[in-house]
């Protein structure tokens, strides 16, 4: 059982770029510096809390958009504007989660987890797309209308009819209240804008089904 979340695509987090993820209800700031090193923090910043994730990157850091208060890759404070000539304390540092990349997707977990991200070898990155239905309801509506899908590592994979072919669907959810973010990657089959096609159609079923 992993404890690795997919948080994103890797290829939508490009070089000197910063985002917002949510991991288990926790909101994070991850962010890629200009050298391609990837961190995720706590969306907070030290100072006074603001988000990190409105700050910008600036080479191997992410300055906060707040006071400027520049954070290097290890999350420590490494430059106060108000206070240019002071080496700011080692206190004051980002509260940093593990987070790495594996097979195009960004894979966030707590602190010091010794497990694996999945292997999704065999599939290839495609979207991410957004349902305003909760995870519990999304996972019921999926086993409806894409029963050939079923539980794996991470996520939910299996054969699906798309343009009449059998296509492989690999499936990660990440939930946020009301919300669902499906991370889609495919395999052998349709082509990526059948497959592309086939998830805006599913989410419509999906959200209309559950409109009130
Ligand atoms: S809140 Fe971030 S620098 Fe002040």
């Amino acid at each position: 059982m992993t404890n690795w979340k997919a948080s994103g695509l890797s290829k939508d987090l490009p070089p000197a770029n910063v985002m917002h993820a949510d991991w288990q209800g926790v909101d994070l700031a991850v962010w890629r510096s200009a050298s391609g090193r990837l961190s995720a923090w706590v969306d907070r910043c030290p100072h006074r809390g603001m988000r990190l994730s409105h700050g910008f990157v600036r080479g191997e850091t992410l300055a906060c958009i707040y006071h400027g208060w520049t954070y290097g890759v290890t999350g420590a404070c490494t430059h106060i504007p108000a206070h240019p000539d002071m080496t700011p304390p080692a206190t004051i540092t980002a509260t940093r989660f593990e987070v790495t990349e594996r097979g195009g997707v960004i894979w966030i977990a707590a602190k010091d987890d010794p497990t694996a991200p999945p292997d999704i070898a065999g599939f290839q990155p495609l979207r991410s797309l957004t349902v305003q239905v909760g995870e519990q309801a999304l996972l019921q509506a999926l086993a409806a209308d894409a029963p050939g899908l079923t539980e794996a590592e991470g996520g939910l994979r299996g054969t699906v009819q798309i343009a009449g072919l059998d296509t492989q669907i690999c499936l990660m959810l990440q939930p946020k209240a009301q919300e669902t973010t499906l991370h889609i990657l495919c395999g052998a089959g349709a082509g990526p804008a059948q497959v592309s096609r086939w998830a805006e159609s599913l989410r419509r079923q999906i959200e209309d089904r559950s409109a009130p």
